[in-house]
């Protein structure tokens, strides 16, 4: 690999995200060799810390950094440095300019940047109008390029003036919207999976597909983030963002080429397909829900109102599940299901396609109930993929029995599986966008979910179901998917075990 020299400048340096995700994934990379000969990471923060105390505290005593022996950390340390500032004060920028240019990799080569926006959303825009107005966006010897935290907006509106507000300094080339889960290895395999085989893309449309479910479930609670959260809930935390961009991966046509613009270029048809939602549509097929107090396993779980920082007649939802259609050719008629929540009874992501059962199926008073094909794309954890198939009962007559084929990545024994941020920190490093999401695909993203938003907000008496913390969610959640002996998947930690129970 042979990356640019450059230089990352993180703000919110002594935040949660660069010490958990961020200097591990460097570190990551710089243990494999993908950093170029001259490559710093500056760290700029309110505290008033210096080189050697923010070393100490984001290299040596990181506990989420990996460690193979310690020989590489004394070397890897000396390519992070720290920058005190006031993020809202222009004076403050000048300075910074001063600095970066003192660094050795920065000043006298191509100058090229990645500023690394891990901030409050209310600076989304602040820092880089700031960095604009030192000239720190221009791309005069090298390049620049700023990478934006979720959320991207907090409804169409501001996602809107956010993109405006960055469009007036930066080219679109130089904004990277990150959204996680398009760095997760599994989710990238969704491409390859449709689009390196020629066994699943011919059935892959509304002839052969019944339905397509998601499931991102957690079964964390809002732990210590109570005061953001209740001010976003599941729709905007998970399914404007995270499940919307697998959406768009499971439901594109095939890109021309495997690169960034013709990539977004698919998935932003996806979102621009999407069926807008009426207002009987959002109370008949849009289900919400808050956890409530309960005992799992023998332990009493609080519930969403008495955690810290929520309101305690909060309105947020905790889960969220929806029914919609992507109004297009291939998919016309095909309901999506899309689910998600905390406090759930595991922790488990994964994508699940149902096929239509044969027009004419010969052994049909002989197959178990619920006995249709069915892939299963695990996301985490437990990640791979599964195909479940009719097969003959040995013995007499022709009884069918749905059985599993599996791949799993444990099974790989050289596999190394990146975590998100290393592969996404080295993407944008070599100027590659296609994981990153696009300004017009955010926007028309939230232009599906501001209706059922705004909703909410207006009409009190839509309403919002409690569950108890550790189950499936509402108990009307089934409601959603009609039809004789259809459900959801209750998906277990195993990728080939399923159940309500597990
Ligand atoms: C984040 C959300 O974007 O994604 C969190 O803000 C959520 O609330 C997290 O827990 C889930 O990510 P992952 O990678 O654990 O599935």
């Amino acid at each position: 690999v042979n990356n640019d020299n450059q230089i990352l400048v993180i703000f919110g340096a002594s935040g949660d995200l660069t010490a958990r995700k961020l200097i591990p994934a460097i570190y990551n990379l710089y243990k494999k060799k993908y950093l170029p000969e001259k490559y710093a990471i500056v760290g700029v923060g309110r505290s008033a810390y210096d080189n050697d105390t923010f070393r100490k505290k984001a290299v040596f005593e990181n506990e989420h950094l990996k460690k193979n022996g310690d020989d590489s950390l004394d070397e890897f340390a000396q390519l992070v440095h720290y920058h005190s500032m006031d993020t809202s004060d222009a004076e403050d920028y000048k300075k910074l300019a001063e600095r970066l240019y003192s660094i050795d990799g920065y000043h006298g080569t191509n100058c090229n940047a990645i500023f690394y926006l891990s901030v409050p959303p209310s600076l989304y825009s602040v820092i880089p109008k700031h960095l604009a107005s030192v000239g720190l966006n221009k791309e005069t010897n090298g390049w620049t390029r700023v990478i934006i935290e979720k959320p991207f907006g907090y409804d169409l509106e501001s996602a809107r003036a956010l993109n405006k507000s960055l469009l007036e300094d930066y080219h679109e080339n130089q904004i990277y919207r990150i959204d996680h889960y398009l760095g997760k290895e599994t989710v990238q395999n969704l491409l390859v999976t449709r689009f390196s085989n020629s066994i699943f893309e011919p059935l892959w449309n509304r002839n052969y597909i019944h339905r397509v479910e998601i499931t991102s479930a957690e079964s964390v609670g809002v732990e210590k983030r109570g005061g953001y959260y209740d001010g976003s809930g599941a729709m905007r935390d998970m399914v404007q963002n995270h499940l919307l961009q697998l959406i768009g991966l499971v439901a594109m046509e095939p890109p021309v080429k495997s690169d960034a613009h013709n990539i977004r270029n698919e998935k932003l048809k996806v979102f621009q397909s999407l069926r807008p939602m009426t207002k009987d549509d959002i109370r008949n097929d849009v289900v919400r829900g808050q956890y409530l107090a309960s005992t799992i396993k023998g332990e009493s779980v609080k519930g969403y109102r008495e955690e810290e920082g929520v309101n305690p007649e909060s309105r947020t939802e905790t889960f969220v599940a929806l029914k919609f259609f992507i109004d297009n050719w291939r998919w016309a008629g095909v309901p999506f299901y899309i689910r998600s929540g905390k406090k759930l009874p595991t922790r488990v992501s994964e994508v699940v396609i149902h096929f239509k059962p044969n027009h004419h199926h010969l052994f049909m008073n002989q197959t178990e109930v619920n006995a249709q094909n069915m892939l299963v794309i695990r996301i985490q954890p437990d990640e791979g993929i599964l195909i479940k198939f009719g097969m003959k009962v040995p013995g007499a007559g022709f009884k069918v029995k749905n059985v599993n084929m599996d791949f799993q990545y444990s099974e790989l024994t050289d596999a190394y599986v990146p975590d998100a941020y290393e592969r996404l920190l080295l993407d944008c490093m070599q100027g590659d966008a296609t994981l990153y999401a696009r300004g017009d695909s955010v926007e028309a993203a939230w232009e599906f979910i501001d209706p059922i938003l705004k909703a909410w907000k207006e009409d009190p008496t839509i309403p919002i179901y409690g569950y108890p913390a550790g189950t499936w969610g509402p108990e009307n959640v089934d409601d959603l998917i009609e039809g004789k002996n259809m459900a959801w998947r209750y998906p277990c930690k195993n990728l080939a075990d399923d159940g309500i129970f597990c």
